[in-house]
């Protein structure tokens, strides 16, 4: 992680004063003056400010059930954050992995853990989130053959992945992909001629939504351990 990051996770000392702190030269990693705050250093660094060694907290990992008419933003932006429902200390240090559009509710998860969150974001992961997509018209047997072999969105030149349609009822859809595109169940629904008229994400990987609207609580040890256990499993569709 990064030097900047390592001594917020270890110390009540915020990002800027961090990035002060490295730069004066107050810094050292393993004994030496680092004035890079993107220094890259492990847990077995021994990173030192003056005579204090740092030790970083345990990495927090979070699932919220975001309402309708919230933004996935460490800050109010028109809409209230969705932080606002977390009550944890210095939740200005957990980013949201995978963001929902303001008019779309579910399963958000929040961490300060860049490593598991790249393992859930990336496309090359696999890792599959599961859409209930409620529709404009009915779904079509030909739209449904489109999405699971993949459709062309608008301004992209590479097909989406081959999605999972699962027909719950006439006009509603468990849509599973396993990227991350902008607006892409909506742009993916588009795309084979219909309209997304509501949306909720309702699973990440293994980890199910399981709470009410605007609550939130941690994960369990097993729930963070899935996310690498199933990105690294072959989807497969
Ligand atoms: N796809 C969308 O179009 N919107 C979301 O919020 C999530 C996925």
């Amino acid at each position: 992680m990064r030097l900047d990051k390592f001594i917020c996770k270890s110390t009540d000392i915020i990002r800027p004063e961090a990035i002060i702190l490295v730069r004066e030269g107050q810094v050292r990693v393993d004994g030496k003056v680092f004035k890079n705050e993107a220094t890259q250093v492990h847990e077995n660094n021994c990173v030192t400010i003056g005579a204090r060694v740092l030790t970083p907290r345990p990495s927090r990992y979070i699932m919220l059930h975001k309402p309708l008419n919230t933004i996935c933003s460490n800050v109010d932006e028109g809409y209230p954050s969705i932080f606002r429902y977390i009550e944890v200390d210095r939740a200005f240090d957990l980013h949201v992995v995978g963001r929902l559009d303001v008019d779309t509710t579910g399963l958000v998860l929040a961490t300060d853990d860049g490593r598991w969150s790249y393992d859930i974001i990336h496309p090359k992961k696999q890792c599959e989130k599961v859409y209930r997509v409620g529709l404009r018209d009915p779904i079509s047997a030909e739209a449904i053959f489109k999405l699971e072999k993949g459709v062309q969105l608008q301004g992209v030149e590479s097909l989406t992945r081959p999605a999972k349609v699962e027909i719950v009822s006439e006009k509603n859809v468990l849509l599973t992909i396993t990227e991350g595109r902008f607006h892409q169940v909506k742009r993916m629904l588009r795309a084979v001629g219909n309209r997304v008229v509501n949306l909720h994400r309702q699973q990440i990987g293994d980890v199910a939504l399981d709470l009410e609207i605007g609550q939130w609580r941690h994960l369990t040890p097993e729930e963070v351990a899935s996310i690498s256990n199933t990105s690294r499993r072959t989807s497969p569709y």
